[in-house]
């Protein structure tokens, strides 16, 4: 064969590969996009249907595509262009065209067998043991034609102050928890009220909120950002629970699951988690919008120190179609939050990747859109004239803020990395692997920093381990930077389009 056919012939080749690879994508390259995206709430015991096999996403595919198309899925209500926040759910626009051109050639199967495995995902999403587990009271739903809220309480049961570094709420029946709040009662005084219209947080300090879909509160452990939860002794944790109407008769017990700093540890920042913009001075007509606004401090002097702010938490109820919160100085504005499509089913704690300095002087301002109208389908009942109040029927403006106050460096703190560090959050759940007859190739071993993998793979991505099972790194190439690693063993997990393989690699910097 003469050269020139020959290149012609690997051309064509080429071609035709290219060409036959991108129609012939099947479920193992749409697998880890889904995993990725959206099998951490979608699989089997997690608060949404599963996504996490062949046959299920082939059953939901035409509301998939729906779904993507309108992004509606993966849930993240804020404005991406408007702020940035840790653990942001946004799929890219290249994994949301792989499913729905996948959908569209008629989500061939292929060898369903080479697709990743999915997580293990246990019940807790927060990795070790706690240091206390608070089982909140078990109690039966009495709302029949009315939303119901119930107080509990317990005793924190400790005997001496304690910093909390993090929590998770972990709702007995998910179906019947439509929101908790979770505040200490530092009094200890605080009584259970089962009448289903418990209004008031009894606690007077509030730690946060649990909403379906929002993770557990973690604070970076590590100075300058060695933020905590103060408990005093004698305290009773005390939850305020809103169960939706027509549930009478199920039954709830929860778990408040706490993880503190260690006794004696020092340099810890109090942070606190307060609803500084509300407003409880409007209605909105039957068949009308209005728009509603509020500001903190009310005065022209502004706050009188800077803070930091740590995370929003803006809430509305169903009438609302949109928040905004920014702070403010005369036309100097500081982006916070925008939700352009307010959903009362997303709510979430948003936390800043880098904390947001509001200077002294500068106000906090917020402004939520109602919609009493036809357009807006979510709203209880159009004819009717919307009351400020707590009940779902009712509107509120009600935007909390977890904030410290400032110290110098506050803002280039990047609290993103390290939450994806964080012992608590980082995953330990290496998954099992399926078809690991064949080691992996890591060279030069042992490495100094740069580890390559041998594979004939186009496609792969790469995850670490040190020996706690924590991950380490990642990486979408053949090769995986740990100059900032320690020295030692590291398990090597490699996911191509056809196998997943273990190897483990010692590390010995200089
Ligand atoms: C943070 C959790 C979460 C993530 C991430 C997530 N979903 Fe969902 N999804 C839900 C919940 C909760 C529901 C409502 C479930 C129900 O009604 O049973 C839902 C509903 C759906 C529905 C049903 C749609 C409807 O209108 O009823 C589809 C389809 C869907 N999700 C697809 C996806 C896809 C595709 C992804 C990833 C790209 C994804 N979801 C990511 C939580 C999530």
């Amino acid at each position: 064969m003469n050269a020139l056919r020959k290149a012609l012939l690997l051309a064509s080749t080429h071609c035709l590969m290219t060409s036959a690879s991108l129609a012939q994508q099947s479920y193992k390259d749409i697998a880890p996009i889904l995993i990725n995206n959206c099998t951490g709430c979608h699989h089997n015991g997690g608060i949404a249907f599963s996504l996490g096999n062949y046959s299920a996403v082939v059953a939901n595919n035409v509301s998939v595509k729906y779904d993507l198309l309108s992004n509606k899925m993966p849930p993240w209500p804020a404005d991406p262009n408007y702020k940035h926040y840790v653990h942001e759910r946004v799929i890219s626009m290249a994994d949301k065209n792989a499913i729905i051109n996948w959908i569209n050639n008629g989500m061939q199967a292929g060898d369903t067998s080479l697709a990743p495995p999915l997580p293990n995902y246990g019940a807790y999403q927060l990795n070790g043991t706690p240091d206390l587990i608070i089982n909140v009271p078990k109690f039966t739903s009495t709302a029949t034609t009315a939303d119901h809220y119930y107080c509990l309480n317990v005793p924190a049961g400790i005997l001496q102050d304690r910093y909390i570094r993090a929590f998770e709420f972990v709702p007995g029946n998910a179906a019947l928890i439509h929101h908790a709040v979770i505040t200490i009662d530092t009094l200890g005084t605080a009584v259970n009220d089962l009448s289903g219209g418990c209004y008031n947080f009894q606690g007077q300090i509030n730690i946060g909120d649990f909403a379906p879909g929002m993770g557990p509160t973690v604070l970076p452990g590590v100075s300058p950002a060695k933020f905590g939860f103060k408990l005093k002794a004698g305290s009773k944790f005390s939850f305020q629970i809103h169960v939706p109407e027509n549930t009478a008769g199920e039954q709830d017990s929860s778990q408040l699951r706490i993880y503190f700093y260690p006794v004696g540890t020092t340099g810890i920042r109090d942070i606190y988690f307060q609803t500084v913009l509300q407003n409880w001075n409007f209605t909105v007509p039957a068949n009308g919008t209005r728009v509603v606004t509020q500001q903190y401090p009310s005065g022209a002097a502004g706050l009188p120190i800077n803070i930091s702010l740590y995370g929003a938490f803006p809430h509305s109820h169903k009438t609302c179609t949109s928040i905004l919160n920014y702070a403010f100085k005369g036309t100097d504005t500081i982006p916070l939050i925008n939700i352009p499509s307010w959903d009362f089913h997303w709510q979430g704690q948003y936390v800043f990747k880098s904390m947001v300095k509001v200077p002294s002087t500068y106000r906090l301002f917020a402004k939520h859109f109602f919609d009493n109208t036809v357009n807006n389908p979510n709203t209880p009942d159009p004819n009717q004239t919307v009351f400020v109040g707590t009940s779902t029927t009712n509107e509120m403006l009600f935007d909390s803020y977890l904030y410290t106050y400032y110290q110098t460096g506050d803002e280039s703190i990047n609290i993103d990395s390290l939450l994806s560090n964080d012992p608590l959050l980082v995953s330990t759940k290496v998954p099992t692997l399926t078809h690991a007859e064949s080691p992996l190739q890591v060279f030069p071993n042992p490495c100094s920093g740069l580890f390559q993998v041998a594979s004939e793979q186009a496609k792969l991505s790469i995850k670490v381990y040190n020996t706690f099972g924590q991950l380490v790194n990642t990486s979408n190439e053949k090769q995986v930077d740990l100059s900032n690693a320690p020295n030692g063993i590291y398990f090597i997990v490699v996911y191509n389009s056809e196998q997943t393989y273990l190897g483990s690699a010692r590390l010995i910097k200089e």
